[in-house]
């Protein structure tokens, strides 16, 4: 008999073709995911689920689910899965690394520069019909080039932001649990070990760590207070890492000068949340590896780790391999 299959999203097509040749598939169709009492009742007799960061794979879950066997996420990030929950009933996890790594920097480094350069307020300046003349004082931005950028969290992510700066001549710091030391020959980046003094040197701040219990609200109301006025902070990692109404505060204030951000405490944001007034922030609706390739790549490397784990076999990207050990 094939093993049974959830998958909580359509995906590329060779992906799932993949998986249907060895497993009974079910994909959920809709442009939504599926609500969580409908994420139980689907996962009750799967051996695997192929989820993404939208659905919470708790231990309620793993209770409706008790052949459940492998969990393979699409994303790189996994905190939307009790992964201490998951080891304990031997179930794998996978998860996605290294295909979006650059895709992500892109974005973020996408985001630095539009909000440094006012690119998105300027846009909606000409469509309201603003453009009066070329002006001398308007829409001034922050240089990029040879500006100071505090990477925090010098991670795949972050060593690929750092590349992408030393092409625009920045100068830059980073901080992290662990030096690295490679990296600082390697990349001329420089290390420093107290998050205050990053935050207060840095003229770009761009945060690449992932969320835990001991990062969440890692960049809260101190932490803006430490950054300069022309500070521009940029969020590509996860929502809950940033204090939200202390980042709105911060940008409303002129704490800072402007913040650009893929991601918020919860998702999506609320269509009127204060943050939406402000002038001096970009948002994306969580899209930093939302290229056609990347995606592609994505969701081969999850099938990849749900046939594996339907197989027994160790996952290729497995974030809990103490569970075959
Ligand atoms: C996206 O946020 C991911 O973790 O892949």
């Amino acid at each position: 008999m094939k093993p049974k299959v959830f998958v909580s999203r359509l995906i590329d097509r060779d992906a799932l073709d993949m998986i249907a040749e060895v497993a009974e598939i079910e994909v959920w169709g809709d442009e939504l995911p599926p609500s969580y009492e409908v994420l139980l009742e689907k996962v009750k007799d799967v051996d695997g689920l192929l989820s993404l960061l939208s659905d919470r794979v708790d231990t309620t879950l793993m209770d409706a689910a008790p052949k459940l066997k492998v969990i393979s996420n699409l994303a790189v990030g996994y905190d939307n899965i009790d992964i201490t929950e998951a080891t304990k009933r031997g179930i794998q996890v996978g998860n996605t690394p290294g295909v979006l790594t650059e895709t992500t920097a892109d974005i973020a480094f996408a985001l630095l520069m539009a909000v440094a350069r006012r690119v998105v307020e300027a846009d909606r300046h000409v469509r309201k019909g603003q453009w009066k003349t070329w002006g001398p004082m308007i829409l001034l931005g922050q240089d990029i080039h040879h500006a100071t950028l505090g990477i925090i969290g010098l991670g795949r992510i972050g060593i690929e932001i750092a590349k992408r700066a030393r092409g625009f001549n920045m100068n830059v710091l980073y901080h992290d649990v662990v030096r690295n030391e490679e990296a600082e020959r390697q990349l001329g980046v420089k290390y420093i070990s107290e998050l205050n003094e990053l935050l207060s040197t840095a003229d770009f701040i761009s945060v690449h760590v992932p969320l835990l219990p001991g990062t969440h609200h890692l960049i809260g109301v101190s932490e803006f207070a430490l950054m300069k006025p022309t500070a521009v902070f940029i969020n590509t990692s996860r929502g809950p890492m940033v204090d939200q109404k202390a980042l709105y505060e911060a940008l409303r204030s002129g704490k800072i000068f402007a913040a650009g951000i893929d991601v918020t405490e919860v998702e999506p944001i609320s269509t009127d949340d204060p943050l939406l007034t402000l002038e001096n922030m970009v948002i994306t609706p969580h899209i930093a590896s939302a290229s056609v390739h990347t995606r592609r790549n994505m969701a081969m490397m999850a099938a990849e780790n749900l046939l594996a784990g339907l197989r027994g076999e160790v996952l290729p990207n497995c974030v809990n391999p103490e569970v075959t050990q």
